[in-house]
């Protein structure tokens, strides 16, 4: 099969297009024909290991000293059901599914066999019906994100929500979540993507880029970061420090992401519903992994960037 080959860490270039044998399920995998993979952040923190050394070194142990142990990166899947191993119950040839590799990354490629329970090597659910491939992917990294760490803020308790970081994958599917609970938003982002961030329900939108201050008597109950704590301003801190006596700060950087595929069943319920949307950015094809990650690695995507693997 062709998957993309990371052979060593570095700029976008290390990224190779190849051919490795396709993967055989074992009795507790499936095996997934992959139809659409992501590139996120967090492929690009791997794949560049540019990062501070506190978080470089457990990074490397983890994923390989010199290079990648496992060379197909790809953290997020969308695709459908090729093989089951001959223990699996949950899932049959056919069914559409999304989800999370982890550890075990390898989703830019054309399969990927993963354990069909939950495990720190991935989790998986059926698709949202009304999702294409590549919102899925959206969904399923941005929606768990987003989900587990609001609910970590208490988020449905809580009436002032700021959302920092709102324009990306995470952010947008964070604001729709924190306006189903009742709250009043205010999206923090760059101001060229206010709009945007309107578009989804937010109410109030700042501008980082050009705010270091806060309105006058402005305060939050919950202030969430969706971006992640080696982006930051003066905003932020403004933000930080407006909580309310019980206001809580919560940051997607906070402690692992949980892969639990209740979290993926309870989005696919909500995308069903019309609750919630992704914000696709831009789909590259397999072959333009490299261009992919060029333009992600500048920081600056709105909402999530797919790639169509065919
Ligand atoms: N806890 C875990 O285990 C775990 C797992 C996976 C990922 N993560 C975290 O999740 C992050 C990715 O989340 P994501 O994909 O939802 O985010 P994202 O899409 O990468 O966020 C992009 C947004 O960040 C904004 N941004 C860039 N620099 C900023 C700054 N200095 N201040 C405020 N906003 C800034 C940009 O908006 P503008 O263009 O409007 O500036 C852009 O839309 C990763 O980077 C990682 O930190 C954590």
């Amino acid at each position: 099969m062709k998957a993309v080959l990371c052979i060593k860490y570095g700029a976008p270039e290390v990224l190779k297009m190849g051919k490795v044998k396709k993967p055989f399920p074992k009795a507790n995998e499936v095996c997934i024909k992959i139809f659409a993979s992501a590139v996120t952040n967090s492929d690009i923190f791997v794949r560049s290991s540019e990062m501070p050394l506190k978080y470089k070194i457990p990074m490397r142990l983890a994923m390989g000293i010199t290079k990648p142990r496992r060379p197909i990166l790809g953290l997020v899947l969308a695709g459908e059901i090729a093989e089951t191993g001959s223990n699996v119950k949950n899932f049959k040839v056919g069914d559409k599914v999304f989800g999370i590799t982890g550890f075990g990354m390898g989703s830019y490629a054309e399969y990927k066999c993963l354990k069909a329970d939950d495990s720190t090597f991935g989790c998986l659910a059926l698709m949202p019906s009304n999702a294409s491939f590549e919102e899925a992917t959206m969904l399923a990294y941005g929606g768990l994100l987003a989900l587990q760490y609001l609910e970590t803020g208490d988020y449905q308790n809580k009436k002032q929500i700021a959302i920092y970081g709102a324009s990306g994958t995470s952010g947008i599917l964070a604001i729709q979540l924190a306006k189903q609970a009742g709250a009043h938003v205010t999206a923090i982002c760059s101001g060229k993507n206010h709009e945007l961030v309107k578009s989804f329900g937010a109410d109030e939108v700042l501008d980082y880029t050009k705010q270091d201050r806060l309105p006058a008597g402005k305060k939050f109950d919950l202030f969430m970061d969706a971006v992640g704590k080696m982006r930051t301003s003066a905003l932020r801190k403004a933000c930080e420090n407006a909580l309310t006596p019980k206001g809580k700060k919560v940051s997607i950087d906070d402690g692992d992401l949980k892969l639990v595929s209740s979290r993926l069943n309870k989005i696919k319920e909500l995308t069903e519903s019309g609750l919630l949307k992704p914000f696709l950015d831009k789909i590259y094809s397999l072959e333009d992994i490299v261009e992919a990650h060029r333009y992600v690695q500048q920081g600056h995507k709105r909402g999530g960037v797919a790639v169509r693997i065919v």
